[in-house]
């Protein structure tokens, strides 16, 4: 015995599966375009459930030149330079073990001795991109700075 579905029933069928694929679809968009919003601070591990991360310095209190270690608080690093205030964070782009700060002449990574400038640019191999520069914000009315370690902006920017 065969049985057939009619035309509308098949129709129907048709319709149910593109909705569904459709639906699908604008998932898995929107889960891609989270994880790249969200970069997992070290490779192979999930992003922190909460990547705002407030600090215990002001604004007024980064000096140029100044770099405050937070790679507890949440792998990075608070510094300033004569344009600003900026975060970067500890994170190789290597392998991803976590750099230590050389003060004023930038960071260096312990495991395979990749060298970063102040900036985070890469002076020495074999990390071949930057470290990423983090979204910083001054909290109101403390003056407390808040860095967000999912947010990458741009290595000019400064508050
Ligand atoms: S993990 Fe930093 S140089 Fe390899």
């Amino acid at each position: 015995m065969i049985l057939e579905q009619s035309p509308a029933a098949t129709q129907s069928t048709h319709s149910s599966r593109r909705t569904f694929c459709t639906s699908l679809c604008a998932v898995l968009a929107a889960a891609a375009l989270r994880g790249r919003a969200q970069t997992p601070p070290f490779p192979g591990k999930e992003p922190d459930p909460q990547p705002l991360k407030l600090t215990d310095i002001t604004r007024a209190e980064m000096t140029p030149g100044r770099v405050v270690d937070y790679r507890k608080l949440g792998a990075f690093y608070l510094a300033a330079d004569d344009r600003g205030i900026f975060a970067l964070t500890a994170v190789c782009t290597h392998r991803g073990c976590l750099v230590l700060s050389e003060g004023p002449t930038g960071f260096g990574c312990p495991c395979h001795d990749s060298a970063y400038d102040f900036q985070g640019e890469v002076t020495e191999g074999p990390a071949k991109l930057p470290l990423r520069h983090l979204e910083v914000k001054a909290m109101e009315p403390t003056g407390l700075l808040q860095v967000d370690i999912a947010t990458t902006v741009s290595p000019e920017t400064r508050i």
